[in-house]
Parts: structure tokens; C-alpha cells; sequence
């Protein structure tokens, strides 16, 4: 008999009107994972959020080690040994890296004053273990997304605990620095740590997971493994219906089609050489390792890198320079970044005027210069539906949804300025099964009606099949190959990619 760690029990929750749990019960056994999984706004984030004390529950409870804990703070609760990494970074920014990784427990000198120097030090050794390359000293506001994430969870693994809670620790990863995650947490694992895990890619729940509890329509079904936990079970439990996947029907070729934009020549920080004609109408996948120049392309048409030599035309006779987003945009280029969190959105506006904050200037403004308020609100009422956000309506701020509705308002909020090339660089990151078919569904559309071009880049090959008539696979800075998706499989991909160069 295993022994339990902590117990959920008939845990229910609301926000104002809105229900988030109704009658949530689940277990976890000591030195186990435990996957929790359910749609975008479920009430994943908001059980786990509860159990580490940063919510109260309206009823129910949680023991942990048979004890009720409920009347415990966060900070009692971390000392008790159950910590969280949030969903959204919450390090201090303005602080250093090693400050963050040993947050309220810096080492000190006789007399009480803090030992930086060993701080920096020990901090150095945390880093290293988990294979972050940064400087310790380093301010965390001036770290990607990706490190902040990074420093998050050493700053929860640091110290010891009985109960690690990830939320959505891999969404920014990359697929190496997923594993070096994976064989972290089983080593925490063997030493006895239980971990709750949540995750939309049920590859990695397949892969990691003891147990598994699905949150659906604010109840929870539990189940372990012993053979059942497949990752078709796990879909239709968690949408509670069958999910069909979305197969783009692939453009034969080009011939014909209007030509948007093409790179000659183009070089940068990363960037060799890149010649590339985009065209009207057409998906185009990206594949390469970080690095490897698949994203600068992305970065650079969107002027956040410097383009140190080359072209870029536009319709094939002008010649336009890009600088920065706004002169992007300027030439119907838009992007949403993998790191959107950081860049994308505004928590305390309503989903309405985060949609329509980038036409503010441009589409909304009418002729005596006002916004157009009722315009406003037809297209993010438009754009609300289309990507099925889940919340009461657009008036409600951006910071009470839940993580995937708010990427979901992200895109939506890039689509919504009806741009001729779109670049979305990992789309669907975050979003949950379901979710992702109705996004694909939508940038299908985007590129038949509005012969929008797109960029699509993602990590996930099955979805890049699926999705893109076209792949340009990067090497080293340079495109090295510019392949038709006439039926490639995910092995195809993987040998084209390891083959180049
Ligand atoms: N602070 C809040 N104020 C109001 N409503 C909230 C708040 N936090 C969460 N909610 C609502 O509670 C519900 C559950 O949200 P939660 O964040 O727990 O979902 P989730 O399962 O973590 O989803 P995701 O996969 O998108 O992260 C959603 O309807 C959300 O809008
Ligand atoms: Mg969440």
C-alpha cells in the first residue's frame, strides 16, 4: 500500500459568478505524479492554486499528511514542504537571479547580514545542476521568458519538499530542455518528492505520469496507469467527446499564386544568406533547433533583429525596410512570439480592448480621429467567438481567465489587424487539445479567405503536418532546404531536419 501524501475532498470554487469547481476530489500518494488535466479554464490552476494556499476554497478540504491544512498560510504551507511554480512567472524582476532563486532564505553572516557573496556562489551551483546558463547576478527582468521559467523552478526544487506543484512548467521549453525537466523531477522523485504535473501534451503525461485526475465541467475523474493511460483515452476524457484532428488539405504548389513577399539575400545577428519567397494563400512551416535561424526569420521580417544585409520586397516591386514592429506592421506583417506572455497582453484591460488595442490607431480611428467604439466591440466580439474564449464576456479584464483563454485572446488580438503575412511562432503552446483543432480550424480559414501567407512555426511535428503545405527547414543561420508537405510524416521531418547542413 502506497502511502497518501495529500487529499483533495469535495473542493468547490467560485469567482463571483463564474463556478471554477464544483466537486473536486482527488489523492496523491507519496513520492508519486500525479497529472492534472482538463480544457483551458477548467480549473486546473485554480485546485492546484488552492492547495498551495494562494486561494481559499468555498468547501471541502485538503490534508496533507492527514492533517487539515486549510487553515495555513502560503508561506506556512512552503515550510511544510508543498511548493508551486506557478502558471505565470512570479519571480521578482527587479531582483537578481540567485536573489530569486533563494527567496526569503538568503544565507547570512554572523550578525545577520546577507552574504552575497556566498548567495551568488551557491546560486551559481543551482543554476549549474539544472543546466541554466546565466549570470546570478543578472537582473531577472533581463532573462527571456524561457530562463525566468527556468529560475522559477530551481527556486521551487531548491531546499526540499514533499509536494512540488508545476503548472505548465514545459510550455516554454524546448524538447531537449523538456527532458533535462523530466529526468530532474524523477530524480526528485526517487528521494521520495511527489509532483502534481499539468500539462497539455499528453505525450509527456503518458510519459511521466502515476496517476492522472481529469477536471471536466468543474468534477474530477481519477485514474492510474496499469495500461490505461493513453493519450486517446486521456483526449476524449478531458474534451468529453471525440477530438478529430484537423488535416489542412496541402496546396499542390505555388504556381499561381500571388506572390507576397520575398527576402534576398538575408543576413543578420543569426541569419546567413536567406533567400525566400512567400506567397499568398500558403502555410509555410519552420523547422530547425534553437538558434538555427528558423525563429530569427520570424524575428527579423518583424524588426526585432537587425537585418545586416539583404532585401525585403514587398509584392514583388517595393522594396521596404524593416526596423522595428512598427514598421512591420506597417506592411501587414504581424507576429505572436512564443515568449507572448511577456510581450503580448495588458492583465488589467478588459478581452475587448486587449483585441483591439493594436488597430486602435489604425482601422479604429475615424475620420475626426476618435475610436470607433461600436466598431471596436463588433470585432472583438467576432474575434472573441471565432477562437471560442472562455469567459463571461469581452468586458471581462484579461487577468481573470485562465492561462490558455488568455493566448487564445493573444492570437486572436494578431489576427484581428488582418494582417497579409501572419508569423505564429508555437500557436497552440498552452492550448488544450481541443482548443488547438479550433485554432488550426481558424488559420486554415485565415489563409483560404483573407489569402493571408503564414509562418507556422512549432516543435510539434505532428501538428506541422497537419498544418503547413510547405517546410523550410533551417541550419546554422542558413535555409537549407524548401520542401512541398506532399504526405511527410513526423519521422520525414525529424530525418530532413538531422540530414541538412
Ligand atoms: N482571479 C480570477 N477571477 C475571476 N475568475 C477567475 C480567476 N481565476 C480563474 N478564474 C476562472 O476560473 C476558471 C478556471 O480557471 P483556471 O485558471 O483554474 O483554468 P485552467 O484549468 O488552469 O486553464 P488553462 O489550461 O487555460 O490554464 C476559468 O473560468 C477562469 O476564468
Ligand atoms: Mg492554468
Amino acid at each position: 500500500m502506497e502511502e497518501i501524501l495529500l487529499k483533495v475532498e469535495h473542493v468547490s470554487k467560485n469567482f463571483g459568478a463564474t463556478q471554477a469547481l464544483k466537486d473536486v476530489s482527488f489523492t496523491i500518494k507519496k513520492g508519486t505524479i500525479h497529472s492534472l488535466l482538463g480544457r483551458n479554464g477548467a480549473g486546473k490552476s485554480t485546485v492546484v492554486n488552492i492547495i498551495a494556499g494562494i486561494y481559499k476554497q468555498n468547501s471541502g478540504i485538503v490534508t496533507l499528511d492527514g492533517n487539515d491544512i486549510t487553515p495555513y498560510s502560503v508561506f506556512e504551507r512552503q515550510n511544510m514542504g508543498v511548493k508551486i511554480v506557478p502558471q505565470h512567472a512570479s519571480i521578482v524582476p527587479e531582483l537578481t537571479v540567485g536573489e530569486n532563486v533563494f527567496m526569503g532564505i538568503w544565507p547570512r553572516k554572523k550578525g545577520g547580514f546577507v552574504d552575497w557573496g556566498k548567495l551568488f556562489i551557491d546560486a551559481e551551483k543551482e543554476l549549474r545542476k539544472y543546466g541554466l546558463d546565466v549570470d546570478p547576478k543578472e537582473k531577472v527582468r533581463n532573462l527571456n521568458g524561457v530562463d525566468q521559467r527556468k529560475v522559477n523552478i530551481i527556486r521551487a526544487m531548491h531546499g526540499g519538499a514533499k509536494l512540488i506543484i508545476l503548472d505548465e512548467p514545459t510550455t516554454a521549453l524546448s524538447s531537449v530542455e523538456r527532458q533535462e525537466l523530466f529526468v530532474f523531477v524523477n530524480e526528485l522523485k526517487a528521494q521520495g518528492t511527489a509532483f502534481i504535473f499539468i500539462s497539455h501534451y499528453l505525450q509527456e503525461v503518458v510519459e511521466l505520469s502515476d496517476d492522472v485526475t481529469v477536471i471536466r465541467d468543474g468534477r474530477s475523474f481519477s485514474g492510474s496507469d496499469g495500461g490505461e493511460l493513453n493519450e486517446e483515452r486521456l483526449a476524449s476524457l478531458i474534451a468529453g467527446e471525440e477530438v478529430e484532428l484537423i488535416n489542412r488539405e496541402k496546396l499542390p504548389d505555388n504556381s499561381g499564386r500571388e506572390l507576397l513577399l520575398e527576402c534576398r539575400n538575408m543576413s543578420g545577428h543569426i541569419l546567413k544568406d536567406v533567400s525566400v519567397k512567400l506567397y499568398r494563400g500558403e502555410i509555410t512551416g519552420l523547422v530547425g533547433f534553437p538558434g538555427s535561424g528558423a525563429r530569427e526569420l520570424c524575428r527579423t521580417l518583424f524588426g526585432l533583429e537587425k537585418m545586416t544585409e539583404g532585401e525585403i520586397w514587398i509584392g514583388g516591386n517595393e522594396k521596404v525596410g524593416i526596423r522595428n514592429p512598427s514598421d512591420a506592421m506597417k506592411n501587414g506583417i504581424s507576429y505572436v512570439s512564443y515568449d507572448r506572455h511577456k510581450e503580448g497582453i495588458v492583465g488589467l484591460m478588459s478581452i475587448r480592448e486587449n483585441i483591439s488595442l493594436p488597430s486602435l490607431y489604425t482601422t479604429l480611428k475615424n475620420k475626426l480621429g476618435f475610436v470607433d467604439m461600436e466598431k471596436s466591440r463588433d470585432i472583438s466580439e467576432h474575434y472573441f467567438e471565432l477562437f471560442h474564449v472562455k469567459a463571461n464576456s469581452t468586458d471581462d479584464k484579461l487577468n481573470s481567465l485562465s492561462g490558455g483563454n488568455q493566448q487564445k485572446v493573444v492570437v486572436a488580438k494578431t489576427v484581428s489587424t488582418g494582417p497579409k503575412l501572419l508569423m505564429l511562432d508555437e500557436p497552440t503552446i498552452g492550448i488544450d487539445i481541443k482548443s488547438r483543432e479550433e485554432i488550426i480550424e481558424n488559420i486554415n480559414k485565415i489563409a483560404e479567405e483573407d489569402h493571408t501567407s503564414v509562418l507556422y512555426l512549432t516543435n510539434d511535428f505532428d501538428e506541422l503536418i497537419r498544418t503547413v503545405d510547405r517546410i523550410l527547414f533551417f541550419k546554422n543561420g542558413r535555409l537549407e532546404k524548401d520542401v512541398r508537405n506532399h504526405g511527410l510524416s513526423h519521422e520525414d521531418v525529424i530525418n530532413i531536419r538531422d540530414s541538412v547542413g
